[in-house]
């Protein structure tokens, strides 16, 4: 039954990040025509932005070692959107040899993650940053920019706003044309969530270009992301089935399943274009070849029956 909420958006943006988010923190390396086959049913699914991999050291995140065979394997749509990480001008080059049209940055709101995940200090990973988004808005690419750790870091502990503020702030001045508030270890609640968006909105990013990006290690992301959709986001991160995780923080599990969002959504009336029966059974065959259960209590509940 559809009953909707007052204060929500008429439609929302899902930016799937399965392939990507999902798919790098896997122990086991997903052979690339089973990538090539998850990315093609997602988007059959009605999914249209979907972050296919990352052009990072091959050492450092060896399931997405693959980029490049992936990019050649993937059937292209118009319709589709198929972003990719980028940290560095390697990365861009690479991204710009394979025809990827849109890239994604990520940075850290914390020094510690900064270094963990991108051996580099806040200042420095900036400065990797610049050329990249420099060259590629010159070569017409659209870039996003992820902030990490923006409620809390497992090392550092609260994270403050005006920090997660000022980071977000210094990434879009270089010129990225979309921001992603990442809680990465999935500790934030409704309320910090809230008062995130509103101090990064008073920091001067306007709330069409500020998406939000929850992992749901404490059970929290759609209560964030409703908290998110009423203060005026809408564009929402997901990973179909819940996969994921960041390899680089500790304690970080699976993003908000795609799912479990679509079924929120569906009920309060807000558009998405996603099928989220169709969805479920992506998921359940990806759990197949993953050889375990997926953790979305919607994509459980649609399972067929024994
Ligand atoms: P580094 O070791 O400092 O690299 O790593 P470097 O710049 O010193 O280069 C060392 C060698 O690596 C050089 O080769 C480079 O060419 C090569 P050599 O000259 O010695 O032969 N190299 C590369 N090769 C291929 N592709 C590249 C590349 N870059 C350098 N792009 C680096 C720095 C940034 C590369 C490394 O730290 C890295 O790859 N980090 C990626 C970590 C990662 O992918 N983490 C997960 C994604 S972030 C996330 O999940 C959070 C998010 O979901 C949001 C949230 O939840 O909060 C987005
Ligand atoms: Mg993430």
């Amino acid at each position: 039954m559809r009953v909707p909420l007052d204060g929500l958006p008429e439609r929302v943006t899902v930016y799937e990040v399965g392939p990507r988010d999902g798919l790098q923190n896997e122990k086991s390396i997903v052979p690339v025509d089973v990538k090539a086959e998850f990315i093609t049913r997602l988007a059959d699914a009605g999914l249209t932005t979907i972050e296919a991999t990352s052009f990072v050291h091959p050492k450092w995140v060896p399931q997405l070692a693959d980029a490049e065979e992936l990019l050649g394997v993937l059937p292209r749509s118009p319709l589709n959107r198929y972003p990719v990480l980028v940290p560095n001008e390697r990365g861009l080059d690479r991204a710009l040899a394979n025809g990827v049209t849109e890239i994604a940055i990520f940075g850290s709101a914390t020094e510690t993650f900064a270094k963990r995940n991108l051996n580099r200090t806040i200042d420095e990973s900036l400065a990797m940053f610049e050329p990249v988004v420099r060259r590629a808005r010159a070569e017409g690419l659209w870039v996003r920019a992820y902030v990490s750790m923006v409620c809390g870091d497992p090392w550092e502990g609260d994270v403050p706003l005006a920090q997660v503020a000022s980071v977000a702030r210094r990434l879009m001045d270089l010129g990225c044309s979309a921001l992603s508030l990442g809680d990465t270890i999935g500790v934030g609640t409704p309320g910090q969530v809230t008062a995130l968006i509103g101090e990064v909105v008073g920091a001067g990013i306007p709330l069409d270009r500020i998406g939000v990006h929850f992992h749901d290690t404490y059970g929290q992301a759609l209560a964030n992301t409703l908290a998110a959709l009423r203060a005026g986001v809408t564009v929402v991160d997901a990973s179909a089935g819940g996969l994921g995780g960041c390899p680089y923080a500790e304690s970080a599990t699976g993003n908000l399943a795609t799912e479990d969002l679509v079924w929120m959504l569906d009920g309060l009336g807000v558009q998405t274009g996603v099928d989220v029966r169709k969805l479920a059974e992506t998921s359940l065959w990806m759990a197949d070849r993953l050889g375990r259960p997926s953790p979305s209590r919607v994509v459980q509940a649609l399972a067929p029956k024994e």
